[in-house]
């Protein structure tokens, strides 16, 4: 057997169940899977792929594999691996895998260099760290490496500031901006899935409590309509004003974090952006005040001026630490790593199969035109990004019209007015 670490092998029955339960809500990569098998697309290629270790992301891997690449996987997060998962992958599916929930930031580091190992051929990230251990302390590795491929927003911001910097070594399709990406996966799948966090750490009633959401892109869009939906009122933070516009006319209370830090009950952030909640934030909130966040890393609120600021800390439940601040008590969930994956089970199988059949896609695509493709952050081609939403729409049961041969003359002209 390969190398791997998991937290137990015995776990890997429950973990199997729960991968096949995921397939089920993954047709889009199901269907790409069933190609694979006989297209052999990935055939020679390594891929170490650095994302969370969940069953849909299981579904993922198991699909280069039938595609023919050799995969090797790691956690791109300490807390959001699914241990009964990491164990199937590794007896179930034969995909080394280094990854425990829970892990320090050195085993979480020491993970991606075991990965790291294999000599990848292509890279695949949700955070761009294997990229940046690659760049840094491995650039050995770089003339075998074709190219790499990047799940999330913060990911293809660190990637495209090494583009700038001229530093980026190999080209990046940043997956995270096909449109069959973050519309769905950062909008929906966020919006339940940190919902669902909260919930199942604290069990609170959403209903007429005060929800802020700070950040209003594509996850924040999606986190505040769901807490609309459960009877919250819901204040948004921006420092975008088209942003705030947009959430003034979706109908939410728009302030800066100053003035809703005494009015939150719940403060979620979700702007992949650093100390958005700070020291002066938390002397203003009410008691009982709930934290947490949704962004990639755990750097958007302070910990460690709230840490300054208390008296005491204690572990009240699983993933909820409370502080005392004078005669107040403030609960921050999940070490402040994003919610959804720590104290859930991240985006449902539905949404993450649009995600991945265009990482599944980027990856083959990468094989073929890689060496044709500069130092770069690419976006997924349109036609993938179609043919994914179209093949998805079917799944689901829904068909859209086409157009007539009239209406796509009358598009493309300009003789006629008024
Ligand atoms: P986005 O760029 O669409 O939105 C971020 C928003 O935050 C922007 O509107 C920006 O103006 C705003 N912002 C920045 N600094 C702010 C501040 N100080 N106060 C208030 N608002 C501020 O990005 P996105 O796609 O919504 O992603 C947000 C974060 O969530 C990223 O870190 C991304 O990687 C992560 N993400 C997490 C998951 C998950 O499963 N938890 C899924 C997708 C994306
Ligand atoms: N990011 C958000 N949800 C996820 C999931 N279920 N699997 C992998 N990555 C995710």
């Amino acid at each position: 057997m390969e190398k791997f670490d998991v937290k137990d092998m015995k776990l890997a029955g429950k973990g199997k169940l729960r991968i096949e339960w995921a397939e089920r809500n993954m047709p889009v990569l199901r269907m790409i899977r069933e190609e694979f098998k006989k297209s052999k697309p990935l055939k020679g290629v390594t891929v170490v792929a650095c994302l969370h270790v969940t069953s849909e992301t299981a579904n993922l891997l198991y699909t280069l594999k039938e595609g023919g690449a050799k995969v090797v996987a790691c956690a791109s997060n300490p807390l959001s691996t699914q241990d009964d998962v990491a164990a199937s992958l590794v007896k179930d599916y034969g995909i080394s895998t280094f990854a425990i929930k829970g892990e320090s930031n050195k085993v979480y580091y020491s993970h991606i260099l075991s990965a790291l190992e294999a000599k990848p051929n292509i890279t695949m990230d949700d955070g761009a760290d294997t990229v940046s251990v690659v760049h840094t302390t491995h650039k050995k590795l770089i003339p075998g490496i074709i190219g790499g491929t990047e799940e999330t927003t913060t990911g293809v911001i660190r990637l495209k500031a090494m583009e700038a910097k001229g530093v980026l070594a190999y080209p990046i399709i940043a997956v995270n901006d096909a449109m069959t990406k973050h519309f769905f996966d950062n909008r929906y799948g966020t919006g339940q899935s940190t919902l669902d966090g909260i919930l199942r750490a604290t069990n609170v009633l959403l209903a007429g409590q005060t929800v802020v959401v700070v950040g209003y892109g594509w996850c924040g869009k999606g986190v505040a309509m769901r807490a609309k939906g459960a009877g919250a009122s819901v204040i948004v933070t921006e420092i975008d004003p088209v942003k705030g516009i947009e959430a003034k006319m979706d109908g939410f209370a728009v302030m800066p974090m100053a003035q809703a830090s005494n009015l939150g009950d719940v403060f979620i952030t979700v702007t992949g952006n650093i100390n958005v909640i700070r020291g002066e934030h938390f002397a203003k909130m009410k008691d009982g005040a709930i934290v947490c966040n949704s962004g990639h890393f755990n750097v958007e609120i302070d910990l460690p001026a709230l840490q300054k600021m208390s008296s005491n800390k204690r572990e009240v439940r699983d993933y909820v630490m409370e502080y005392t601040v004078k005669d107040r008590k403030i609960n921050v969930l999940g070490e402040g790593r994003l919610i959804n994956l720590a104290a859930a089970e991240g985006h449902p199988a539905q949404v993450m199969d649009m995600s991945f059949a265009n990482q599944a896609r980027a990856a083959e695509y990468m094989v073929k035109m890689g060496k044709t493709l500069g130092k770069k952050v690419y976006s997924v081609p349109e036609d993938i990004d179609r043919n994914i939403a179209a093949l998805k729409l079917k799944s689901m049961g829904a068909d859209i019209d086409v157009l007539t041969p009239e209406q796509k003359k009358y598009l493309n002209s300009w003789e006629m007015g008024t």
